[in-house]
């Protein structure tokens, strides 16, 4: 049965960890997978979350099966976190997945059921598991340019101008906030023309919405995705709870479905849960359970996005550190477009040697493509990390 097999290629994101855990070195860095951690180097429980922990712990009755849409106060208090007064809300629903990963893969298995032959754009470059997602569902990947090497920005213009032919077969995914790998985001002014696009061609925009918070707020950086969502006939949202509830190992995500008409998002939902009962069944509860708490009670709401806040400040913060310690190692503003990146990542621009040297000699592990993740890097491990940049890079 199985002779013919070859062992899978390895992860790109998740293998960097794994390496540099088995790296002897003392003096080491793991800038690859997407984690928070702190100045400690660990990557904390909120303590929002160990609060509706106690909670949970005290009150639950009962681990019955929950359902194929996972909790419903769970997604409805998620729709409103996406969406806050947003006029799409009334026709928008939304299913509990394991992780944003799931969502979109049932999102993807529910293009492919609509519409065999849809295409589905991504920016080049991309979340490193997008394609994979996207291609194991059967839906055809196409790139629009996105990444400007140069200028480390978008490339508004040439993005638009490769959507401008688009139409109803397509699927066009947007970052919603915090873009991986890159860290550059699209303007508010670019949102609006996608969003026309949109309208006008008859796309439909697909949004993964991993690191709201993480940019600017957690309603700021709902708003280029909110001012589509109000417009537009059609979209769909896979969102993640593991960035900024910390919930990573708790799988916590959601996939949002929003269509014409209400009865036709409820028949589309009825088609994801069909999904999910032929694959895993039904999402695992805990960390639903967690962020229902957390959002359905006010104060205890404040106090995560105070908490959010600090992670947001702690990353900002090192990004300026690392752009001043450039400077001094370099002489130049080569590296200032960090400061201007957003969330947890920026692409440094590495070539695959230097991504290597990084690795081999300075025990520097970053992701293939120069993807850094800021998010996990100490204060203390600035000048470090400036050092070796600068011996390889610049
Ligand atoms: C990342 O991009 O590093 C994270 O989203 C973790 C993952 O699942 O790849």
């Amino acid at each position: 049965m199985f002779s013919h097999l070859i062992p899978a290629a390895k992860d790109p994101i998740l293998s960097q960890s794994l390496a540099c855990l088995q790296d002897a070195r003392t003096n080491k860095l793991d800038l690859g997978v997407g984690v928070y951690r702190n100045e400690q180097g660990v990557t904390p429980v909120l303590q929002s979350v160990k609060r509706a922990e106690e909670r949970l712990l005290n009150t639950q009755e009962s681990k019955g099966y929950v359902g194929l849409a996972g909790c419903e106060r769970f997604n409805s208090a998620m729709i409103e976190l996406l969406l806050g007064e947003n006029g799409s809300r009334s026709r928008a629903v939304a299913v509990q997945t394991p992780g944003a990963s799931g969502a979109l893969r049932l999102l993807a298995d529910v293009i492919v059921m609509a519409n065999p032959s849809a295409k589905i754009w991504m920016s080049d470059l991309s979340y490193a598991n997008h394609a994979p997602i996207m291609k194991t569902a059967g839906v055809e990947v196409a790139y629009y340019p996105y990444f400007d090497p140069q200028t480390k920005m978008v490339n508004e213009a040439a993005m638009l101008a490769t959507l401008s032919p688009l139409g109803k077969n397509d699927v066009v995914l947007l970052h919603g906030c915090c873009h991986n790998p890159t860290g550059a985001d699209l303007s508010y002014r670019a949102w609006q023309s996608i969003t026309e696009m949109a309208n006008a061609q008859g796309f439909l925009p697909f949004i993964d919405m991993a690191y709201q918070g993480f940019s600017d707020g957690m309603e700021e950086d709902a708003a280029g995705f909110r001012y589509l969502a109000e417009r537009v006939p059609a979209y769909l949202v896979a969102s993640s709870c593991s960035k900024n509830f910390g919930l990573y190992r708790e799988r916590t995500g959601l996939a949002v479905i929003a269509s014409n008409t209400l009865q036709q998002s409820e028949c589309i939902k009825s088609r994801i849960m069909e999904c999910a009962r032929s694959s895993y069944t039904m999402p695992p509860d805990h960390g639903a359970a967690i962020v229902r708490t957390i959002l359905e009670d006010q104060a205890l709401k404040e106090f995560w996005l105070t908490e959010v806040t600090q992670m947001r400040q702690r990353i900002q913060g090192v990004r300026s550190s690392l752009v001043d310690a450039m400077k001094i190692q370099t002489g130049t503003h080569q590296f200032d477009f960090i400061a201007q990146h957003k969330g947890m990542f920026s692409v440094i621009g590495a070539s695959a040697d230097q991504v290597t040297r990084l690795r081999e000699q300075f025990g520097v592990y970053l992701v293939d493509g120069g993807r850094i993740n800021l998010a996990g890097l100490k204060e203390s491990d600035v000048p470090f990390l400036a050092e070796s940049l600068s011996a390889v890079v610049s």
